[in-house]
């Protein structure tokens, strides 16, 4: 069965929060096998099981955490391992002009050096304009978590999860 990783570096608990509602989402699509793991429980080497990785970092200096870049040079142990995977990218942030982009964005690059498949954020059909975050190359919230950002990473786990099931 096609699975799916959802992992994040969280330091006081916020995307990790996000990561949660991510896999909620994906759990809802049929026949897709869904992890969501700590942190400190995956190895860059875990990665190559899965067939959909979604990787969260907060934003920290308008890029993403340090653990989550050293985990993401750890990844050079597999290269070659992760090419035609499905990968998206989420972030949180302090602010609303924060750097989420920036960050998304050095997350979605080493995916794309390792030759993965990546999947943004588009507008849900289901949320109007006022409600939606503007993902746009991954999912990202700032400041306190609403319910409209759960239920935005709700449809981004499942829209990653579609793609993935459909991949397979
Ligand atoms: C070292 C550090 C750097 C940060 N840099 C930024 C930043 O550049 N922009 C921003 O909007 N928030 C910044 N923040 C705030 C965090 O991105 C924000 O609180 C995030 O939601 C925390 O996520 P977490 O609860 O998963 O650890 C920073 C926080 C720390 C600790």
């Amino acid at each position: 069965m096609p699975s799916i990783l959802v992992t994040c570096y969280s330091r006081t608990g916020k995307t990790k929060i996000l990561a949660e509602s991510i896999g909620k989402g994906a759990k809802e699509v049929d026949g897709i096998d869904v992890d969501v793991l700590a942190f400190n429980r995956v190895s860059a080497s875990d990665l190559v099981r899965y067939d959909g990785i979604i990787l969260g970092s907060p934003v920290y200096f308008g890029g993403v955490a340090a653990e989550l870049k050293e985990f993401i040079d750890d990844t050079t142990f597999v290269r070659g391992k992760l090419v035609g995977k499905v990968g998206a990218a989420f972030t949180t942030a302090g602010d609303r002009t924060g750097g989420k982009e920036t960050a998304i964005l050095s997350i979605v690059q080493a995916m794309l050096i390792h030759g993965m498949i990546v999947v943004g954020d588009p507008i849900s059909p289901e949320a109007n304009n006022d409600e939606h975050n503007g993902g746009h190359y991954g999912l990202a919230a700032d400041g306190q978590l609403t319910e409209n950002d759960l239920r935005q990473a709700e449809h981004f786990g499942r829209y990653v999860a579609t793609v993935v099931s459909r991949m397979c």
